[in-house]
């Protein structure tokens, strides 16, 4: 029912040549893969992505937006400006954005919104530190985060896409067990439920934080996972197929 969702994060890595050989090499497995596939890359290289992805079934999006439409913001970049280079996705409030450029809840939340108002989905992250799971809180800081974003969404909810990307699994090789990962995003698709119970049955959230071939599938093959936002093993075209492939 709902088609899953694989996504590359590239983060701040590729150059024009580095790029120009992994998206070709994406591509040229891409029809093999019936997960829907997409690539969030550095801004810089969205034309160079829009020119190589065009008319293929790989989409592509960027990794985060201002949360306003436009004027004197120096060095930020619209949603309207991503929509002109043909992104789908908009990666938002990823924990790199939320911790070393203190973004807030609200702030997240108002880029979320300025993503669908301009007709692109936004793929809202959310997930908690080491501390704060071994407090417990990991359903409390999830709650937390995503309230003022459910808040603003009204009846674009099913527009979304929400990746469940633990802090502590992000880059470090450690990943939740597919049962810990299972039950967050459990409770994630019980709060969107909340404010609207077939929506709630559409959104896609997926998994993030160390995901790679080893262990998607078991991953995957939870009912409330659906798909992956790739860190590290998106660099990698047959780590990153691979991870679509067991999907
Ligand atoms: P990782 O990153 O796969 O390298 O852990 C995931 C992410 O930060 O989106």
């Amino acid at each position: 029912m709902r088609t899953p969702l694989i996504a590359g994060n590239w983060k701040m890595n590729g150059s024009l040549a580095a790029n120009a050989t992994l998206l070709a090499s994406i591509l040229g497995d891409a029809a093999a893969v019936s997960a829907e596939l997409a690539v969030c890359v550095p801004a810089p290289y969205l034309g160079q992505v829009q020119s190589v992805l065009g008319g293929s079934p790989v989409r592509w999006g960027a990794q985060d937006v201002s949360a306003h439409e436009r004027g004197a913001f120096t060095g930020e970049i619209s949603a309207q400006m991503l929509l002109d280079f043909g992104c789908s996705y908009v990666i938002v409030g990823h924990s790199e954005r939320r911790s070393y450029h203190g973004e807030s809840d609200e702030l997240v939340a108002q880029k979320a919104q300025r993503v669908l108002a301009n007709g692109l989905t936004p793929i809202v992250c959310v997930g908690e530190t080491l501390e704060q799971r071994e407090q417990g809180a990991t359903d409390a800081v999830v709650s937390r985060q995503l309230a003022p974003v459910l808040d603003t969404m009204g009846t674009q909810l099913a527009s979304m896409v929400i990746a469940y990307e633990p802090v502590w699994a992000i880059g470090t090789g450690k990943t939740a067990t597919p049962e810990m990962a299972q039950q967050v995003h459990a409770r994630i698709r019980a709060m969107l439920a909340e404010r609207d119970a077939e929506s709630a049955q559409q959104v896609r959230v997926l998994y993030g934080g160390s995901m790679k071939p080893d262990n998607a599938k078991d991953l995957l093959a939870m009912p409330d996972i659906d798909g992956g936002l790739i860190g590290g093993a998106s660099l990698n075209a047959s780590d990153f197929l691979a991870i679509a492939q067991a999907a």
